[in-house]
C-alpha cells in the first residue's frame, strides 16, 4: 500500500530510486513522484498513473543529485491526480515527504495549519506532515520531524528530505514497514527487501515510533522519545535473480512455476521421514504450549485468510482441535472470547497486512498465544507473534497471491500433524505415510505444470465470459473461493465462489450456456455428491470445467472440460488443484490483455485499515 524509496550516497540517486520504484510498483501504482536535493534546491517531479509516466516526465528535466526519495501511490486521501502524487511539499517548496500510511487526524491538523497561514495543493492526508514540519523546524531536521509526528496520529513509514540539509534523509515509521539498505557506498530505504536486494542484503528494520537519521555513511536510529536505539545489520538470504522476472513474461506465471520450490525449501529440514516427526527450529512454542491448547483460531486476510479455511479443516481432522477462522478486520473489532488456550494462528505472505496486525494485539490482549505463519522474515507481524514460522516462497512480487498460498498450506498442514502428534490424535505410522506424501508433493507439482498448454487451451474458449461460477466441497470450497479470486483479481470477471451443496439456495439461479462453472470434483469422501452437483448444472444447461484425478473416466462423460490432477491423497490432491486455477486466471487475463502483476485498484500488501 504506497511505496517508498530513497538513497543518499556517492552515486547518482535518480537511477536507484527509479528502478527502487518498479521494484515497489505492486504496492499501489495510481501515480508516483520522486524528489532529489542539490546544490540546496530540491527538484520535484510526479506524475499520475504508472512510474513509466513519471519516466517520461523526467526526459525534460534534470534531476541530478546524490540524495533523494520516491514514492508509488495506492490512494487512499484524494483522488488519483498530479496533484495528490507524493513527494508533498512545504509552503517554501524546502522540505519533501513520502509517506505510506493514513493520518487519520489529519482534517484536524490542516485546519489548524491553513489557520495559520499555510497553502496546501493537495487533498491528501499526507501534505499536512510537510507544513507540519516546516512549523517545527528551528535548525534540526530530526527533531522538526519528531515534533512533527508527536501530533500526528495514524499510520505512517515516512521519508523526509530538506534543502537545507544536503547530509540527510529522516526517516520514521508506526504500524507501516520501512527498511534500510547499506551498502559500501551509500544507504537506501525502502518499503520492502525485494526493492534493495540488487543492491545490498545488509539491512536494518526500523521498528514501530522510530526514526532514523540516514547518511551516507554513518546514521543513526532513536526513539520517537528521543532514546537513542542501537540495532545490529541482518543479512538477508533471498537471491537477487528471484526479485527478477528470469524469462517469463509476468511475474505471476513465474511465481506459480516457482511453486514445488518453493514447497521443497519450506519442507527443507522439517521433516525427518525416517523418524515420522516434525520440527520447527524457529518455533518458540515447546510441546507442553501445543499440549494445552484446545482451540485454534486462524486470522487474515484475502488469500492467505482461505489458507486458513483449509486449516480448519485439517486441525479438526487431524488434531481434533475446535477450530475457526477469521477474517483479520472483523476479529480485531468484534471483541472476540479467548483465553490462554487459545492458539491463534495469523497468517500473512507479508506479514505486513494492517488488519493481521491488529487482530494480533487484539489477540494478545485477550490471553491468547499468538503464532503467525509469514513469508517475510523479520516482518512486524513475525516480530509482534510470540512465535513464528516461515514459508520458503522467496520474495512474491506479482499482486495475485501464488506460491505463497502453496506454501502456507504445506506451513499448516505440517503444523495440524505436529498438534495431533503432541496430543497423540494421529499414530506415528499415519504421520510417516503423510509425510511421505507431502515429499512427492513437489514433483507431482512438476508433472501438473509440463500440463499448462491444456489450461491454456481451455482458458481460450471461456475468456469472454463475464460471470464464472466455482464450487468445491470439503477442502475443495476454500480452493474454489482461491480460484474465483484469482480469476477476479487478475482478469476482472466476476468470479464466485461456493460451497457445490450450497448452489442450489440460490446462484443454481444464475446457470446459463454463457457462464462458466468450475467444479473441484477430486477423488475422496465427497466425489460422489460432487458428481451429483455437476448433474445439476448441466440439466440447466451449464457449462461445467472439472477439476479431476487422473484416471477418473467418469468424469469426462459428465464434464464438458476436464483438467487433470495427479493422483493422489485427499489433501495432496486439494494443494495441487489451486495449480491448475492460478494458471486458468492467468491465461485468461493474458487473452483479455489485463495488467496482471499490477491489477487495477489492488495492492499486494495492504498496511492501511
Ligand atoms: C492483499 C493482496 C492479496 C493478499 C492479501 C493479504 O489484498 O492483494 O494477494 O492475499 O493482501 O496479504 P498478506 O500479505 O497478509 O498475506
Amino acid at each position: 500500500m504506497c511505496g517508498i524509496f530513497g538513497y543518499i550516497g556517492e552515486k547518482e540517486a535518480l537511477p536507484y530510486i527509479l528502478e527502487g520504484l518498479k521494484k515497489l510498483e505492486y504496492r499501489g501504482y495510481d501515480s508516483s513522484g520522486v524528489a532529489v536535493l542539490k546544490n540546496g534546491k530540491v527538484t520535484c517531479v510526479k506524475k499520475e498513473g504508472k512510474i513509466k509516466n513519471l519516466e517520461k516526465a523526467l526526459e525534460k528535466k534534470d534531476l541530478s543529485g546524490k540524495i533523494g526519495i520516491g514514492h508509488t501511490r495506492w490512494a487512499t486521501h484524494g483522488r488519483p491526480s498530479d496533484e495528490n502524487s507524493h513527494p508533498h511539499a512545504d509552503c517554501k517548496g524546502e522540505i519533501f515527504v513520502v509517506h505510506n500510511g493514513i493520518i487519520e487526524n489529519y482534517l484536524m491538523l490542516r485546519r489548524a495549519l491553513a489557520e495559520k497561514g499555510h497553502k496546501f495543493h493537495s487533498t491528501t492526508d499526507t501534505e499536512v506532515l510537510a507544513h507540519l514540519i516546516e512549523e517545527h523546524l528551528k535548525g534540526n531536521l530530526e527533531e522538526a520531524v519528531r515534533g512533527a509526528l508527536r501530533e500526528v496520529e495514524g499510520s505512517y513509514a515516512i521519508a523526509v528530505i530538506c534543502s537545507k540539509y544536503p547530509d540527510q534523509i529522516v526517516a520514521a515509521r508506526k504500524a507501516s514497514p520501512l527498511v534500510i539498505g547499506i551498502e559500501e557506498n551509500g544507504t537506501f530505504i525502502s518499503s520492502d527487501i525485494p526493492a534493495l536486494l540488487k543492491y545490498t542484503s545488509k539491512v536494518i528494520y526500523l521498528k514501530d515510533e522510530e526514526i532514523a537519521t540516514v547518511k551516507r555513511k554513518k546514521g543513526h536510529i532513536c526513539t520517537l522519545s528521543g532514546k537513542p536505539v542501537k540495532r545490529k545489520p541482518v543479512f538477508i538470504s533471498w537471491d537477487p535473480e528471484s526479485a527478477e522476472k528470469g524469462g517469463y513474461s509476468h511475474f505471476m506465471l513465474k511465481e506459480i512455476h516457482e511453486q514445488p520450490k518453493a514447497i521443497r525449501d519450506t519442507l527443507k529440514g522439517r521433516i525427518r521421514p525416517d523418524k515420522a516427526e516434525i520440527h520447527f527450529d524457529e518455533m518458540k512454542f515447546s510441546a507442553d504450549d501445543f499440549k494445552k491448547i484446545n482451540r485454534v483460531v486462524f486470522t487474515a486476510c484475502g488469500t492467505s485468510w482461505h489458507a486458513g479455511l483449509v486449516g480448519e479443516y485439517l486441525f479438526e481432522q487431524i488434531a481434533k482441535v475446535m477450530t475457526e477462522v477469521e477474517y483479520a478486520a472483523e476479529f480485531r473489532y468484534r471483541d472476540p472470547v479467548m483465553d490462554d488456550k487459545t492458539l491463534v494462528i495469523a497468517i500473512s505472505q507479508s506479514g505486513e497486512t494492517a488488519d493481521t496486525l491488529a487482530a494480533i494485539e487484539e489477540a494478545k490482549e485477550k490471553g491468547a498465544k499468538v503464532l503467525s505463519i509469514c513469508n517475510v522474515v523479520g516482518s512486524s507481524i513475525a516480530r509482534e507473534s510470540d512465535a513464528v514460522v516461515y514459508t520458503y516462497a522467496g520474495p512474491e512480487i506479482g499482486v495475485a497471491s501464488t506460491k505463497a498460498f502453496t506454501t502456507q498450506l504445506t506451513v499448516i498442514y505440517l503444523l495440524a500433524l505436529l498438534m495431533g502428534q503432541v496430543k497423540g490424535t494421529i499414530s506415528k505410522a499415519d504421520i510417516k505415510q503423510r509425510i511421505s506424501e507431502l515429499l512427492e508433493l513437489p514433483q507431482k507439482m512438476e508433472s501438473l505444470l509440463e500440463r499448462e498448454k491444456d489450461v491454456e487451451e481451455i482458458a481460450s474458449r471461456y475468456y469472454e465470459c463475464s460471470n464464472a461460477l466455482y464450487l468445491g466441497r470439503g477442502k475443495g470450497f476454500p480452493i474454489a473461493l482461491e480460484g474465483a479470486l484469482k480469476l477476479k483479481e487478475v482478469s476482472y470477471i466476476h468470479a464466485e465462489g461456493y460451497p457445490a451443496a450450497e448452489m442450489k439456495h440460490g446462484p443454481i439461479a444464475l446457470i446459463d450456456k454463457n457462464m462458466p462453472v468450475v467444479v473441484l470434483a477430486l477423488q475422496g469422501r465427497r466425489y460422489e455428491k460432487i458428481l451429483g452437483n455437476i448433474e445439476e448444472v448441466k440439466a440447466r444447461g451449464g457449462i461445467v470445467i472439472a477439476v479431476a484425478n487422473e484416471g477418473d473416466d467418469d468424469i469426462w462423460e459428465k464434464a464438458d472440460e476436464v483438467i487433470f490432477i495427479p493422483r493422489t491423497s485427499e489433501i495432496i490432491s486439494t494443494l495441487l488443484a489451486i495449480v491448475p486455477l492460478q494458471l486458468f486466471a492467468y491465461y485468461i487475463a493474458v487473452k483479455r490483455g489485463c495488467h496482471i502483476d499490477q491489477p487495477r485498484n489492488l495492492a499486494k500488501s495492504v498496511t492501511v485499515e
